[in-house]
């Protein structure tokens, strides 16, 4: 049984990734490890955390690599290994030391997800591997005066094929390895790989799980977000998936996530707090304003529950929230929805009710509650309302000092009137809307 402090921080815990967790359900995400992350003694904490996500219905693509394991190869057949510019030369007598090594690394990790978890909170998990020829490769072929044999780049990947195994359950993993319609096989880097799937898939999320890939500023504290056009700048034009990812983010996959794969909380961090583990690439530093769908009842509920909890916003029911989610505006970002606002017209008297506007409490502060009333005015002044009124108990002040002035129950539509809830004892604030649409002369 549970220390009652743990489960007090263990439900704080939950509750607050519960809505990263509606955000990734049914996304797709690239993940790229390299054949030292296989090596290490805590591979299989990963290979839980993968299998957790696929339980949470995250779509996943397995990018291996297998470079420590393929040096261990060739040393011990003696043959020495030629890289130019930072890749391997797969010559004649490398490549079945490179096949023996890929084979090897491939078989323990579909081992490791077929074990069914034993003694961890998987266990019992069924998890089914797909792969297969879905990677076709051409030779690099000579460069600079340099044969590099059998070391190929990625021509084109079945995307169909993958998708229909995500459809299905099943997770993909690809092994660097390609072949040519001609029959041959290509060793390939894994970073490219990796992102060549996360372009042609239309992934959500690649993610790199690299030696020291987080990306960190010259006294050493991490860099927890970068637009593709910064990250150029900023991290090491030598590291090979830095390249890729910004590769990556420029041929349209939204968000590429460098993560320390020595870090065992790595990638969960990363998904489900606010804070992360690593790097985002991502070019929507900003967030999405939309007009909310039915889809995003789930994501608004969170937002306001525990606001309802506390007295500050009036109950809605989800039939309520359902039935009312037209007027509704989200603000949405890394696909979670961190704030909204309503607006209820009442035509016959040019009158807008702005309700319940909410921002989540790690993003205030930063001008989205300033960007919503202004949207809903907006929406207001082009339904050509006069008024906007709000009703709150607490946060009169904000309103305020936003041009608001009380207001009279008296001024209320009737309908409203009707309906206020007295024992909120909540005030009425009004404000008269600039008229931006000139009555015809
Ligand atoms: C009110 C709210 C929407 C503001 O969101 P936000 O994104 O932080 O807003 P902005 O960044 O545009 O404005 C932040 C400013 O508002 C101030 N503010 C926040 N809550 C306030 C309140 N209850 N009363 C007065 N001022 C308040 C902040 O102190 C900050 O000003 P400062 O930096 O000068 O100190 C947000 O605090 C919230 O969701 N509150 C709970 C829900 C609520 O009260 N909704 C309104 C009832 S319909």
């Amino acid at each position: 049984m549970a220390d009652p402090s743990d489960s007090g921080q263990f439900v704080h815990w939950f509750r607050h990734s519960s809505p990263y967790i509606n955000a990734h359900r049914g996304r797709c995400f690239v993940i790229a490890f390299g054949g030292e992350a296989v090596a290490a003694d805590n591979f299989h904490h990963l290979i839980h955390d993968l299998s957790l996500l696929n339980s949470l219905g995250v779509k996943l693509v397995l990018v291996h690599g297998a470079r420590p394991q393929i040096d261990a190869r060739l040393r011990s057949a003696g043959i020495s290994s030629r890289h130019v510019q930072g890749l391997r030369i797969t010559d004649d007598a490398s490549l079945p030391e490179v096949k023996a090594a890929v084979g090897t690394v491939r078989m323990d990790i579909e081992a490791l997800l077929s074990m069914g978890l034993a003694n961890s909170p998987m266990a019992g998990a069924r998890i089914r591997v797909a792969g297969g020829n879905l990677v076709t490769a051409r030779p690099l072929g000579v460069v600079e005066g340099v044969d590099f044999c059998h070391t190929g780049e990625v021509r084109r990947i079945d995307s169909a094929a993958i998708r229909r195994q995500l459809d299905d359950g099943a997770i993909v993993l690809l092994s660097p390895i390609g072949y040519s319609p001609t029959g041959e096989i290509f060793n390939l880097r894994m970073e490219e790989l990796a992102a060549a799937t996360a372009v042609q898939l239309r992934a959500d999320k690649l993610i790199y799980l690299g030696e020291t890939a987080a990306l960190r500023d010259r006294d050493g504290r991490l860099i927890p977000h970068l637009t593709p056009a910064e990250a150029e700048t900023r991290g090491d034009p030598q590291q090979v998936f830095l390249t890729c990812a910004l590769q990556a983010c420029r041929q349209g996959v939204r968000r590429v996530h460098l993560l320390d794969r020595q870090r065992d909380d790595a990638l969960l961090l990363e998904l489900f707090s606010r804070n992360g583990s690593g790097t985002l690439i991502s070019a929507d530093s900003y967030d999405t304003v939309r007009q909310a769908s039915i889809e995003d009842v789930g994501g608004i509920l969170e937002l306001i529950e525990p606001l309802e909890r506390q007295g500050i916003l009036v109950r809605r029911s989800r039939e309520r929230l359902e039935m009312e989610i037209d007027h509704f505006t989200v603000m949405e970002r890394d696909g979670m929805i961190v704030a909204c606002a309503a607006l209820y017209p009442f035509p016959s008297e040019s009158l807008g009710e702005l309700a319940c506007l909410a921002v989540h409490p790690d993003y205030r502060r930063e001008g989205r509650g300033d960007r919503l009333l202004q949207i809903i005015q907006q929406q207001a002044i082009q339904l050509r309302l006069q008024r906007l009124f709000v009703l709150t108990s607490r946060t009169a002040h904000w309103f305020r000092e936003r041009g608001f002035e009380p207001g009279e129950l008296d001024a209320l539509p009737v309908q409203k009137k009707n309906l206020y809830n007295y024992q909120r004892r909540s005030k009425v604030f009004m404000k008269t809307l600039p008229n931006e649409h000139p009555q015809p002369a």
